[in-house]
């Protein structure tokens, strides 16, 4: 938590992967819930997604879903979008232009669903029918006979940054070269 307000760029930008960092491991940050945004056709899809982890090196947040879900198909099609975040406690609301990449496979994607069978969201990804399917009850089918987890992996383009503040609300943006205040 940042109590004076922060005057620096370069400092404000350590300040929303500080934060992001935080979201991925505090169920309680605002930005532990995001929405993403994504392209499907000519229209505009959005959903909440958990941060799983931030990674600031190479700019980088990771997310977890069913590869059968919807937004996989979306993504392999149209691998921008853009995430959206909002901390009350921090008044800050981050959009996020991102590249998306979808993983079903390899040894980080098999030491993370490690970890997730071992918790009560492992149903997340072992649902016998694919999310979206149309079911004759709302009582949850049979759980499939392996699991469908896919690892997300959003690389962050650009950062678009808003302060809510009774003394004046305030927006800052980063890209690879360029950070800059703007007009809220
Ligand atoms: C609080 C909350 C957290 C959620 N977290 C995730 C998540 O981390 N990953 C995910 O794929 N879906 C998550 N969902 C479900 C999605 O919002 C969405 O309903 C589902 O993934 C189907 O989206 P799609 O058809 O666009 O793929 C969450 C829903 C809620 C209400």
């Amino acid at each position: 938590m940042f109590s004076s307000r922060i005057e620096s760029l370069h400092i404000l930008e350590a300040a929303c992967w500080q934060e992001l960092q935080r979201a991925a491991t505090d169920r309680r940050h605002g930005w532990r819930l995001m929405t993403l945004a994504t392209v499907n056709g000519d229209e505009a899809d959005a959903r909440s997604v958990v941060l799983r982890e931030a990674r600031r090196g190479p700019q980088e947040l990771v997310f977890y879903t069913d590869a059968r879900a919807g937004k996989v198909q979306q993504i392999a099609r149209q691998p921008k979008g853009t995430l959206v975040m909002w901390s009350r406690e921090l008044a800050w609301q981050l959009r996020l232009r991102v590249q998306l990449s979808v993983d079903t496979d390899g040894p980080d994607v098999a030491q993370r669903w490690a970890e997730v069978r071992r918790t009560r969201s492992a149903a997340d990804y072992l649902a016998g029918v694919a999310p979206g399917s149309e079911l004759p009850t709302p009582l949850v089918p049979e759980r499939a006979s392996r699991e469908h987890f896919a690892v997300v992996t959003a690389r962050v383009l650009s950062i678009d940054w808003t302060e809510l503040h009774e003394d004046g609300h305030r927006r800052a943006i980063f890209q690879a070269d360029h950070a800059t205040w703007v007009q809220p």
